[in-house]
């Protein structure tokens, strides 16, 4: 069955003429996957003979990145091998986002770099994909002015990627297949992950909330969890394959399991992930705070797995903005909530996200913003400028907030932000943290690993220790992160 569901660009796949196809009767999607890889494989021996190199880029968030490890994974099966630069490969992949005008901007400039190059090399294929390719405007942008764009696919058939660029490999002409939105989740993919011991795990995909200022729901779908037993089984692979830390990854994980067949909560899905042997640091990211629950508080509170940070949006600390915004809280609420789980665990490292400049935004609404800041002791606050985005409410709102002015608070909540965050961070001055050691900081000839807080710490040690647990003395707060000293190997 084709589950091609529609094009947003209004276009269907064009797949060249006459190129086989491999039959996909009677097996899953991600075995018609694998057997495209393999195909792949082949077509690849033959026109590379040389072998073919393949560089990929991530824009954007961590749901992002795993996708990109994903499509990274597959074309690692394909034989391929990662080049260190564009001007070393013979395919470019770029998985975008679009959450911000900003990030649009960034791949249009690097496309613009790769036009130049594949000038002189036109053998040189190139990959887009992800959020961005999901906008109208800018599939019609790269039909029209980026011919030399070979492949192009969105959010909901990037499992898709073998098969597409097996076509594109065969057929040498731009392709070009966007779904408006699928109900399948795929399970199985391979993946490339960057750290061996330490990775997210996406348990559900899309968002429902339409906050009226944000086009993921519009270029990721509706919300849709995977299953349980899904999760946790790749969990206790993952687990069983060395990995210590996972990330649980949803653009709301705190509405987890609401839509499934046999409805659960967030909170007993990582009762069931605290279970698995091997895993010791359980992280989530991210929580909305209209719907995060007691049961969750608690279960954060009890358990010795779940690490004590949250990352809890804001947004804005007006109420009257948060309306407009659609989030469903207020600022009362919010700096209830914040009490409420500095209460139950008193430890916890709290960030967040602010969004400067909203539609209508007056300088009152921005000093409740300053004034939650000021009371919730963020130890991290991810702050953003308003960006319009077509086709959200927001971006048709009165009130647009000229630059400078938006320029000016946002100047202010940052220096705020720093103010407070460098308070916070210095709470651990002179303590023994329990360290994942994640790499080597070459530049400073140390060892670079992170606290359950999230916290950076740079130390000296040796690079066996990669992946290990080790105590460590936080001997100097730099703000917002660490120099520290191991005191003992603990792995
Ligand atoms: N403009 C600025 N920031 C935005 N975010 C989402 N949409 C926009 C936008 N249109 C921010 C929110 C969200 C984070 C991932 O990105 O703060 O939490
Ligand atoms: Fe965007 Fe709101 Fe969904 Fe987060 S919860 S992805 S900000 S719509």
């Amino acid at each position: 069955m084709n589950n091609h569901s529609g094009s947003a660009a209004g276009q269907a796949a064009d797949k060249g003429g006459g190129i086989p196809e491999i039959p996909n009767t009677n097996i899953s999607e991600t075995e018609l996957q694998l057997k495209y890889i393999e195909a792949c494989k082949d077509l690849i021996r033959e026109q590379y003979p040389e072998g073919l190199r393949y560089f990929i880029q991530n824009e954007g968030c961590q749901m992002n990145n795993l996708q990109t490890e994903t499509v990274a994974g597959m074309i690692r099966d394909m034989g391929c091998v990662s080049a260190d630069s564009e001007t070393d490969a013979d395919v470019v992949i770029f998985n975008t986002c679009t959450v911000r005008e900003n990030a649009n901007q960034k791949i249009y400039g690097r496309l613009g770099r790769l036009k130049s190059i594949k000038r002189s090399r036109p053998d040189l294929k190139i990959v887009l994909f992800g959020c961005m390719m999901q906008e109208e405007h800018v599939v019609a942008k790269i039909r029209e002015s980026y011919r030399f764009v070979d492949l192009v696919f969105g959010t909901h058939n990037m499992h898709k990627f073998p098969e597409l660029f097996y076509h594109s490999l065969q057929s040498g002409g731009q392709i070009i297949d966007i779904w408006t939105d699928t109900d399948q989740i795929i399970e199985g993919l391979p993946c490339d992950r960057k750290y061996s011991f330490k990775t997210g795990v996406n348990i559900m995909f899309g968002c429902n909330n339409f906050c009226s200022y944000c086009i993921v729901p519009y270029v990721r779908g509706r919300e849709k969890s995977r299953k349980p037993q899904a999760i946790l089984q790749e969990i206790e692979d993952l687990a069983s394959h060395g990995v210590t830390e996972v990330m649980l990854l949803g653009q709301n994980v705190n509405s987890y399991g609401k839509t499934l067949d046999t409805p659960v909560t967030f909170a007993s899905l990582l009762r069931e992930v605290e279970k698995i042997e091997g895993i010791r640091r359980i992280r989530f990211m991210t929580s909305h705070p209209k719907d995060l629950s007691d049961e969750l508080i608690e279960v954060m509170a009890s358990s010795s797995k779940i690490c004590h940070h949250l990352h809890l949006p804001m947004q804005s600390g007006s109420s009257r903005i948060l309306k407009k915004m659609n989030r469903h809280y207020d600022k009362e609420r919010y700096l209830d909530l914040v009490s409420k789980i500095r209460t139950a665990v008193p430890d916890i490292s709290l960030t967040t996200d602010i969004i400067v400049g909203f539609p209508g935004e007056t300088e009152e609404d921005f000093c409740d913003t300053l004034d939650v800041v000021e009371k919730c002791g963020f130890d991290t606050a991810f702050t953003f400028i308003y960006s319009k985005r077509t086709g959200t409410p927001a971006a048709s709102m009165e009130g647009q907030i000229p630059e400078d002015v938006v320029k000016e608070r946002f100047g202010r909540l940052l220096d705020l932000v720093q103010k407070k965050g460098r308070e916070r961070s210095g709470r651990f001055t002179g303590t023994v943290q329990e360290i994942l050691v994640e790499e080597e900081n070459r530049e400073k000839g140390l060892l670079t690993g992170r606290t359950g807080y999230n916290l950076l710490v740079h130390f000296p040690g040796d690079p066996s220790l990669i992946g290990s647990y080790v105590k460590v003395r936080m001997d100097e707060c730099k703000g917002f992160y660490y120099f520290g000293s191991i005191l003992e190997e603990n792995s």
